[in-house]
């Protein structure tokens, strides 16, 4: 392992031809995978059992786990979140227009729009990062057929505020979920909030199943519409009765959601490990805000997200361009907020959103999970802690390097 604190800018892999800090790529999101045995286990059962899709026994019991873990009724199994929204979407029958953060992954508001919808984008809270209720309030118009929240890094959204705005105005809150599995919040689980709440299973996330959602709600009624949409708008008989479409779970996937639900324990327990040392590691450097965990609730603590503010005396941008050079794949979500990403630009950059466009301006989110130990994370901090002692030098160089950016190790 490299010495880093005696190691001046001109050693940094961004600077000089010196290999990366980190041998492989570290991702924020690097896939966590549960006992391999397991999954071989239930991989084997499916092919034996030839029954590969259309509600087979591991999606069904898949159903059933993390209906029982997340303390719900009804779990609906989909391909994906996006496809989980949509049908989400239909299964409430929205029209018109969705309140939605502006500050949240791109698909949220695409889910919206692939079925011609228009996500109407509001601002986020500083504190935690979800949906500003005040800016909700104000943005409610007769076009208005839900209000949509996003529980962004698993922190819980304002649910009870949202949830008297929704209900004073008779409009459904649902939520995207995507990042919350395991989160919770006064004691309960995320999953059974509002009329429905989506999860992701995309192979970035604390469980994965490949690529996999799970829509939940403690309405039987609306689990059977969604039940339909997923598969065609086919009644149990047989019949079509709805407009579905095709966002079925297979049984691969389900083996891998189930076997990775079984190792959630032990991810969160080492998240934790992972965070509390990043947080011990970086607490005492200046213009670095570190997210706090929420005040009323827990998380899975897959995200570990920092604020880079005018204090440091390196920016953001920069930290971003020395950590990626050493094979640290830090990220910037969400640079920009949806208002500004391309398809929405005309209709919502003006005027802005003011917390939303300073959030996607200042935050980096470093690695966790299973790629990530101690002395990694030993590596991560002394990194970050060398590139902020070297941080004027290092904004020197790199305001007169500008143009030998490579620009692979940008896109990487
Ligand atoms: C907040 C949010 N919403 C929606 C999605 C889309 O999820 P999926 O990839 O399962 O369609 C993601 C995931 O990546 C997400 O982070």
């Amino acid at each position: 392992m490299k010495v880093l604190s005696k190691r001046d800018v001109s050693s940094l892999s961004r600077f000089s031809e010196e290999a990366p800090l980190f041998p492989s790529p570290l991702h924020v999101g690097g896939p966590n995978i549960g006992s391999p045995d397991r999954l071989f286990t239930r991989l084997q059962e499916v092919i034996d059992r030839r029954w590969l899709t259309n509600e087979g026994p591991l999606v069904q019991e898949l159903e059933k786990q993390f209906a029982g873990f997340l303390g719900v009724k009804h779990c609906v199994a989909v391909a994906n979140a996006t496809l989980g929204l949509q049908l989400a979407a239909r299964a409430l029958d929205l029209k018109g227009e969705v309140l939605v953060p502006s500050f949240t992954f791109i698909g949220t508001a695409h889910a919206l729009s692939w079925i011609g919808l228009k996500p109407v984008f509001c601002d986020v809270l500083f504190d935690n990062h979800t949906l500003d209720p005040e800016d909700v309030r104000k943005k409610i118009t007769p076009k208005t057929s839900a209000i949509l929240g996003v529980h962004l890094w698993g922190h819980p959204c304002h649910v009870a505020a949202l949830q008297e705005i929704a209900d004073i105005h008779s409009l459904p809150l649902l939520f995207d979920a995507a990042q919350a599995l395991g989160s919770s919040l006064d004691g309960r689980k995320i999953g059974g909030f509002g009329r429905l709440e989506v999860f992701s299973l995309h192979a970035t996330k604390i469980v994965n199943a490949l690529e996999g959602g799970l829509i939940t709600t403690d309405d039987r009624l609306l689990a059977g519409r969604l039940r339909r949409l997923r598969n065609f708008g086919f009644t149990e008989l047989g019949t079509v009765v709805d407009f579905g479409t095709n966002a079925k779970m297979n049984e691969f996937s389900a083996a891998m959601g189930l076997t990775n639900l079984e190792a959630y324990p032990a991810l969160a327990a080492l998240n934790n490990r992972i965070c509390d040392f990043y947080r011990e590691g970086l607490v005492d450097l200046k213009g670095i805000r570190l997210m706090s965990p929420p005040e009323n609730g827990t998380t899975s603590q897959h995200y570990f997200v920092l604020e880079v503010t005018p204090e440091s005396p390196v920016c953001r941008n920069s930290i971003y361009e020395v950590l990626r050079a050493e094979n640290l794949l830090v990220r910037r979500y969400f640079e920009p907020g949806c208002h500004r990403t391309l398809p929405y630009t005309e209709e919502h950059a003006r005027p802005g959103l003011p917390v939303t466009d300073r959030l996607s301006q200042c935050l980096l989110q470093l690695p966790t999970g299973q790629q990530m130990n101690e002395e990694s994370a030993q590596q991560v901090v002394d990194l970050i802690r060398l590139c902020h002692k070297l941080g004027p030098e290092i904004e020197e160089r790199l305001a007169h390097h500008s143009v030998d950016l490579s620009s692979s190790q940008l896109l990487r």
